[in-house]
């Protein structure tokens, strides 16, 4: 049984067929791992945020399926595949903004799909095995971004982020914040400003968490004061992460997102987005097909609080993300490059 995850959010345990995942709910006061086996239990920590972030979704459901399947009794591929069809979409309808998460399922369907004259057994095997090399993967892409992104970063800057883009959103390194380890890596002296990020507050919990954890100089800001340290020449560049990019460039983020962009256009600020190439959705057109997330109110008017703090019978809007457009944005880094559209 896994009992650290050294550094890494989450992994696929093959030995004890589980998916072992760091509770991000309970942080920054508890570091908590769970274990994860049964089709509820995967979906309810998706869709729970106890793991969350494009990246590390997509990894995570696709360890599931995983799970799932080394789970199944069927005894010919007819009821196999048929049992797995229905995890697939079951985990797929765990949230839907995030592209990574219906692009790691695909993947592992395509495995079933690819290989009809394997047995049940062969065929968990090779979903095992396609697991495994996900979560290698968003490794080495990771490290990339952070290697590409590293040379927007000079020394002494101050970055400013939004949500939580870091290592507990992808396996390792994350997207957005790749770029601030491999900088501090090289020896640069980068500080980060970090956005509370309301509702749910990715940025004060643990983005904040990660980097004092690595020691990086990181002062956490509420989301409103954003426009007073740019207006002060307090910030040097943005990174956030993206959880669907279209193909005109439009980008899904974190709620609040899309107001930090139009305050680093205002104040000259370059404003960069961080994201593998699995979060390029090239058949949604623009960013108004890119379906929001909307989540209980509850988040907003009670989370956090030791009481209800908004009067009874108040409405409450909380959609998770904003699309900000694509002209607001100066470049994408990837872990192939730097793309300025
Ligand atoms: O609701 P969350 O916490 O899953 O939202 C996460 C974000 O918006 C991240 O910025 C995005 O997924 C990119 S993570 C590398």
């Amino acid at each position: 049984m896994i009992t650290n995850l050294n550094g890494e959010t989450l992994r696929f345990d093959r030995d004890e067929n589980c998916l072992c995942i760091l509770d991000q709910t309970k942080l920054p006061c508890e570091e908590k791992l769970l274990y994860l086996t049964s089709p509820e239990e995967i979906f309810d920590a998706i869709k729970l945020l106890k793991v969350r972030g494009a990246p590390a979704i997509g990894v995570a459901a696709a360890a599931g399926v995983a799970v799932i399947a080394n789970n199944s009794k069927a005894s010919d591929r007819t009821g196999f595949d048929r049992e797995m069809e229905a995890a697939i979409k079951y985990l797929a309808s765990s949230r839907p903004t995030a592209v990574n998460l219906f692009w790691a399922l695909g993947r592992m369907k395509n495995i079933i799909d690819s290989n009809p004259s394997a047995g049940v057994e062969e065929i968990k095997k090779l979903l095992s095995d396609e697991a495994e090399r996900m979560h290698a993967q968003d490794i080495e892409i990771c490290r990339k971004i952070g290697e590409n992104g590293a040379q927007l970063i000079s020394d002494g800057d101050t970055v400013l982020t939004h949500c939580n883009a870091g290592r507990l959103a992808t396996v390792k390194y994350g997207t957005a914040l790749a770029p601030v380890y491999i900088a501090a890596e090289q020896g640069k002296s980068v500080k980060v400003f970090s956005d509370e990020t309301r509702p749910l507050l990715q940025g004060a919990r643990l983005t904040c968490w990660e980097l004092v954890s690595a020691g990086i100089d990181t002062t956490v800001i509420c989301d409103n004061m954003a426009a007073s340290v740019m207006a002060k020449g307090m910030i040097n560049a943005v990174f956030v992460g993206a959880d669907r990019i279209a193909a005109n460039y439009d980008t899904a983020n974190k709620i609040g997102t899309y107001s930090v962009a139009v305050l680093a256009k205002h104040f000259g600020v370059p404003f960069y987005v961080c994201a593998p190439e699995s979060t390029f959705d090239k058949s949604t057109p623009d960013g108004a097909g890119i379906p929001v997330e909307q989540r209980a109110g509850e988040e907003i008017t009670e989370m956090w609080y030791e009481k209800r703090m908004a009067p009874d019978g108040v409405k409450t809007y909380n959609p998770a993300f904003d699309v900000t457009p694509h002209e607001l944005i100066t470049a994408f880094v990837t872990e192939n490059g730097i793309i300025r559209p």
